[in-house]
């Protein structure tokens, strides 16, 4: 049962619900007011609560059972992780069962022949890197949100972050999954194999999905070695048109594994919520990059690349960590942001181009800004080096809510079709939930989304998974 529900609905429903009470004794169902407005939202806000109930399951047979019971009932499950997600696609605000995963959050097996570390989707990406390295191994996926983003969350929406210009993203790093089907099957996708040229790899079609396909309940996740030492350097960038030429030469001598930038304004924020001031004169751009600083060659080569574009007036300023403490701190500068802003009810653009299409698209977006927001704080920062910018509105205090993002929405809409032009994507690694819908047709065509859709019918014909997430 979806939308508003009569009142021979509701009562309905509750019947169904004790229903799944007594066919599942064991499973824990919360329904208290609390309970439903913690777990029927995610980190958009922009949503009220409304789940019908709260289900934690602890295996996969409750899972199963839970499907089943939802399909015969025709009634709605949103899975729920962290709920860190930016999109709304962890929102349950009609009368949804919301499955949260919290209570299936072990490492189930490590294999060191196949270098992998198979797990249930409610465990939190730092918790993963932890039991990743106390097998003298890492997953390299990762972002600012590690210590309450849950895997399954990260696969549901393809989660991308800082080192992607190493290591991909989520996708890569993905070498099984177990999928309970809309109908309550079981399903074993790809089975950790490397090579599998058996048809459609339905495993990739699940990750970035957001939920639409059915829910993941094990993920068996692919390691790899340690990188060498690195160290981080901080750039003050003078102008806008100098970002990629740093970052070209910085790709050019050293082996990067970050490459990050932001705006004065987003600085101003995180120094506001107690970050250390990196240089005495402001500059409208920074440039945090990460890189292998194994030896001396290295770190002299960093330091030559830095006196290179000094010299080229790409950069006016410089700093180079001298140890972990000083890196985080530059860290700090950067991955700080989002927290700074959360204050500003900031509404939030994630798009990406390819790396090549940057400058130009980075014009005509800072045009569009310009004139479209004239008087709205905005805060550019993000992933500059694999194409992903986050533009953050921020909400003047005065404003209501809605009208603020009326307001956005229409410079978003603009937006997309700069974004169209440039070959680009309305999101690069927050998904499209319920937040970037209205957006899909600027970023995949009419009938790339009718396969979709299609895809989506195929896996769940009731439309139970997830519904009016992605698409309508
Ligand atoms: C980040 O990279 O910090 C987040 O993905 C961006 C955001 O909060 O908008
Ligand atoms: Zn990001």
């Amino acid at each position: 049962m979806t939308g508003n529900a009569s009142d021979a609905e509701a009562s309905a429903t509750v019947g169904a619900l004790d229903e799944l009470r007594r066919a599942q004794p064991n499973l824990r169902l919360l329904a208290a007011a609390a309970d439903l407005e913690h777990y029927g939202r995610d980190w958009t806000r922009r949503w009220t609560p409304a789940p019908l109930a709260i289900a934690l399951p602890v295996s996969n047979e409750e899972v199963q059972a839970i499907a089943r019971w939802a399909s015969a009932h025709r009634i709605a499950i949103v899975p729920s992780g962290g709920r860190t997600g930016l999109s709304g696609g962890a929102v349950a605000a009609n009368g949804e069962l919301v499955v949260s995963f919290e209570r299936m959050n072990r490492v189930l097996d490590f294999n060191a022949v196949d270098r992998t570390l198979t797990v249930q989707p409610g465990i939190a990406l730092e918790a993963v890197h932890r039991a990743a390295a106390e097998h003298g191994l890492i997953y390299p996926v990762d972002f600012a949100a590690r210590g309450s983003c849950s895997i399954g969350g990260n696969i549901s929406t393809n989660a991308g972050g800082i080192r992607v210009i190493r290591y991909g993203n989520t996708r890569e790093w993905i070498a099984g999954l177990k999928l309970v089907t809309a109908n309550g099957e079981l399903l074993e996708l790809n089975r950790g194999l490397i090579k599998n040229s058996s048809g459609y790899d339905l495993r990739q079609l699940v990750i970035g999905a957001e939920g639409t396909l059915g829910l993941v309940v094990e993920a068996t996740l692919r390691l790899t070695d340690p990188p060498p030492a690195s160290q981080v350097m901080l750039f003050a960038v003078p102008q806008m048109a100098a970002l990629m030429r740093v970052f070209a030469a910085c790709r050019k001598r050293l082996n990067l594994s970050a490459f990050e930038f932001f705006t004065d304004r987003a600085l101003h924020h995180v120094l506001a919520h107690g970050a250390h001031k990196p240089f005495d004169e402001v500059s409208p751009y920074y440039v945090v990059t990460e890189f292998d600083a194994a030896d001396e060659a290295q770190q002299q080569a960093a330091l030559e690349v830095f006196e290179q574009c000094l010299n080229d007036g790409l950069v006016n300023d410089g700093v180079l960590s001298q140890s972990d403490a000083q890196a985080a701190a530059l860290w700090r500068l950067r991955e700080g942001i989002t927290e700074s802003l959360a204050p500003h009810k900031p509404y939030k653009n994630d798009i990406s181009v390819r790396i090549s299409a940057v400058p130009d698209f980075l014009d005509e977006m800072s045009s569009l800004l310009t004139r479209e927001y004239p008087q709205f704080d905005v805060v550019w920062f993000g992933h500059i080096g694999d194409g992903n910018l986050h533009i953050n509105v921020l909400k003047p205090a005065e404003l209501a809510d809605a009208d603020f993002v009326a307001q956005c929405e229409r410079v978003t809409k603009l937006l997309s079709e700069v974004l169209a032009r440039h070959g680009g994507s309305i999101s690069a690694e927050h998904g499209i939930g319920l937040v970037k819908k209205p957006y899909l047709s600027g970023t995949r065509n009419p009938s790339e989304i009718e396969l979709m859709r299609g895809v989506r019918r195929v896996f769940d014909p009731q439309g139970l998974m997830n519904p009016g997430k992605l698409f309508d």
